[in-house]
């Protein structure tokens, strides 16, 4: 009798056993696992909220099914710590078998990835980081963010044609600062004018009072800044209590600084600061009205600049699936990513076949009230701005 139950127990285990070994690779087919890494939790995570909310968008107003697969977005905080990002790339990929990596809120965070992206031959969307040479770092690299050379030339050639000959520099100590500072100067100084100052403030825990005083005692026609997404605010409210918005130095900035998330926040002493940047919520077309109506409604914020890179990299996920059929070898869907072009809520956009970054159009922006909030009002435009510096090579 014992022997027989134990008989039957084991050929049922057995059975079932063989039943989800022959269901598991269907079910697994259908299913296409998209691994969004983010800074959910420290100083960067407004760029977490602002990706997730627009991915999870993008999937609840397209479905969340292409080319016959299920999407599952799997989001993972990663504190915006680069060990945490590539232990986490790395169970993504072996645990849970994703066919995309997503995400990358900082620069280091994405050159943290890079070599497993290459190991794994995982298309990696980049759509936050926005270091130049992040492309560089592995063949299965597409981004959908921006590059800090490919909009800081905006705001230096504004700056040359409004009488800005003596500029100072300030920038957060990372590459994305690194390429802002040469960016800036390059152009500036080709067109005549003269950096006179330069300053790098540590990205993490920054005080600018110090660098600030130094502005004040030397005068520059402009500051020019660049930190990234999120510390603006606090950039603006030491440059307030220097009494620097009253000393007649002009502050310019790339787009980072005055972000859509903080930005009416600021008060009214940031009106009027000039700007160049790929995205803001003013932006005026149909795509962006749209956009900015359904994220406010989701999300309760105003969308900003790494939202739209969110957006996009959900729909350059989305597409290249569709032109895959739903196969999901990554060298094919990297293939299929090259060279594809839309019409993003920022404008008309495209992904460089050579270079795999971004192509698309910076503004030049000024601060001003709309409805009594404050926005980054675009008044010229730059079209199909590669990023300059693989442009160059
Ligand atoms: C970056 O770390 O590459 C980065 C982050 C936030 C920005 C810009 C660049 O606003």
């Amino acid at each position: 009798m014992t022997s027989k139950i134990a008989f039957s127990r084991r050929a049922a285990i057995a059975l079932g056993g063989a039943l989800m070994l022959a269901t598991a690779p269907a079910m697994a087919q259908e299913t296409v696992k998209v691994g969004l890494i983010l800074p959910m939790t420290g100083p960067f995570a407004s760029t977490g909220r602002q990706i997730e909310a627009a991915a999870k968008l993008y999937i609840a107003e397209k479905g969340a099914t292409v080319a016959g697969k299920k999407i599952e977005l799997i989001v993972k905080d990663d504190t915006g710590t680069p060990d945490v990002t590539r232990r986490i790339a790395q169970e993504l990929l072996v645990n849970d078998k994703v066919s995309f990596l997503a995400g990358f809120g900082l620069t280091p965070l994405a050159f943290a990835v890079a070599p497993l992206a290459t190991q794994s031959k995982t298309p990696m969307i980049v759509m936050a980081a926005a270091t130049s040479s992040i492309t560089e770092q592995s063949p299965f690299i597409l981004r959908t963010s921006f590059t800090l050379p490919q909009v800081t030339i905006g705001i230096a050639d504004w700056a040359a044609k409004n009488g800005i000959k003596k500029a100072m520099t300030l920038v957060s100590d990372y590459g994305p600062g690194i390429d802002a500072e040469k960016a800036f100067k390059d152009r500036l100084t080709a067109a005549g004018g003269e950096v006179t100052g330069e300053v790098r403030i540590p990205l993490r825990n920054p005080d600018f009072a110090p660098f600030l005083q130094r502005v004040s005692d030397t005068k520059p026609d402009a500051l020019f800044v660049f930190v990234p997404s999120g510390v603006g605010s606090q950039f603006m409210k030491q440059f307030v209590e220097r009494g620097l918005d009253k000393s007649g130095v002009r502050l310019i900035a790339t787009g980072d600084v005055t972000d859509d998330d903080i930005v009416d926040s600021m008060g009214d002493v940031a009106l009027g600061t000039i700007t160049s940047h790929h995205y803001s919520a003013a932006h005026d077309s149909a795509e962006n009205k749209a956009f900015v109506a359904a994220f406010t409604k989701a999300a309760n914020v105003r969308p900003n600049f790494m939202a739209v890179g969110g957006w996009d990299g959900m729909h350059l996920i989305y597409e290249a699936l569709k032109k895959t059929n739903g196969a999901t070898d990554g060298t094919a869907l990297v293939e299929a990513m090259k060279g594809m072009k839309w019409v993003s809520p920022r404008g008309p956009i495209s992904i460089d076949a050579k270079t795999r970054d971004i192509v698309q159009n910076v503004y030049v922006r000024k601060i001003e009230k709309v409805d009594g909030k404050l926005y980054n009002v675009e008044f010229s435009t730059f079209e199909a701005v590669p990023d300059p510096v693989k442009a160059g090579k």
